[in-house]
């Protein structure tokens, strides 16, 4: 099969023939038909997050694509069955973190001794064909292109989780910092849900776009953001603290950050207390990531019922080596995906 491979840390992407992989007892083998390009397999790329682990290095999380091939045992999965696959499948099952019970999201991948995941420990979804664990995989709703439901599988399972982890009550007013893959998805997300919501960009040119994705205003940093009277929740999808530390000073009294996005270099630091005083603003900072399955399907349903719709630039395979290019420019709109 062809796969996207790197050939090392800040090579280019390049299209191969690889083994094709084959379904063990309780997997299923995929043939993908598309993969979202995340920021994350780009800094991957660049070793500023770990390289896959995996020969060849084959990344990518967001893959959707169809079940051509059932390993022994599976009963879960049927030939024909569209699925897809996400960043974190499974855990060891046996560490100290995994006896607390606690279910499969992107907090095993820090905890657990073992866990697999997609495009890091195990091949990624930038290839033809893809095997996974019949239970690790999630139904696609009928009706949503691969295309579309691509995105979902991280983005969107990341920035409705930071939505919901801030608990926005009624009335609130959201606001989201970076317009990207996961911040135009999130923009969506919280208005659909009838928030007040509030873009955050350095972009000038996203203005006119952020108003589209359901921004009812647009500002420029947490200065702007306090001049008009602050937001309860502040969703960092971008990948800077310093900007999260700046975009403090828009928080409401009692309001939540939520540091979705990750700064691979920068640590994150609360700003002085003459510019913002953290101690005296009952203000929580929270963490966020893929939370756990059920907030994955609420994303694809909402999605499916198209009243969020990821917009995404469509590349051919032969192209994923300039999807990445782009994607580390910052230059798609908003999700890259790669057709298989
Ligand atoms: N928590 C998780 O589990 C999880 C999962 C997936 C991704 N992530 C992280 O989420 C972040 C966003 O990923 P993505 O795929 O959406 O990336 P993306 O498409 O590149 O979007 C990020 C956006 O952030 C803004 N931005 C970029 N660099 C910035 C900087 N230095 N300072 C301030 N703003 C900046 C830009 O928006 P404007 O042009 O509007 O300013 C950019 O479009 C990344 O840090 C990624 O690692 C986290
Ligand atoms: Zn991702
Ligand atoms: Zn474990």
């Amino acid at each position: 099969m062809k796969a996207a491979v790197i050939p090392e840390v800040n090579g280019r992407w390049e299209l191969l023939d690889v083994p094709m992989p084959q379904p063990g007892p309780g997997e299923v083998l995929i043939k993908v038909a598309a993969c979202g390009m995340c920021v994350n397999d780009v800094m991957a790329t660049r070793g500023q997050i770990p390289f896959p682990a995996i020969t060849p290095a084959i990344t990518g999380h967001e893959p959707v694509g169809e079940v051509v091939e059932l390993g022994r045992g599976v009963t879960s999965r049927a030939v024909g069955d569209r699925v897809g696959a996400t960043w974190v499948r499974a855990t060891c099952g046996r560490c100290d973190y995994c006896r607390l019970g606690l279910p499969v999201t992107g907090q095993s991948v820090f905890n657990c001794v073992a866990p697999v995941t997609t495009g890091f420990s195990v091949q990624g979804g930038h290839a033809e064909y893809l095997v996974a664990g019949a239970d690790e995989t999630v139904l696609i709703p009928d009706g949503l292109s691969a295309e579309l439901a691509a995105p979902v599988l991280c983005a969107g399972y990341t920035s409705w989780s930071a939505l919901c982890q801030a608990e926005p009550g009624p009335g609130e007013r959201v606001a989201v910092l970076g317009v990207g893959g996961l911040g135009h998805l999130a923009l969506q997300f919280s208005h659909t849900c009838g928030y007040e919501t509030v873009a955050m960009t350095n972009s000038a040119e996203k203005h006119e776009l952020a108003g589209k994705l359901g921004a009812d205003f647009v500002v420029g940093s947490g200065a702007e953001l306090r001049e008009a009277g602050g937001a309860d929740v502040i969703l960092v999808t971008a990948p800077s603290y310093s900007a999260a530390t700046e975009a403090m000073q828009g928080l409401r009294v009692g309001g939540r950050l939520v540091l979705a996005g990750i700064d691979p270099d920068e640590s994150f630091v609360i700003p002085p207390a003459v510019v913002y005083p953290f101690f005296a603003q009952g203000n929580r900072i929270l963490g966020a990531t893929h939370n756990g399955l059920p907030y994955l399907r609420e994303a694809l349903r909402l999605v499916a019922e198209g009243r969020v719709t990821p917009m995404v630039e469509v590349f051919e395979m032969a192209e994923v080596a300039d999807a990445v290019d782009r994607v580390g420019k910052g230059d798609v709109r908003f999700r890259a995906v790669v057709k298989y």
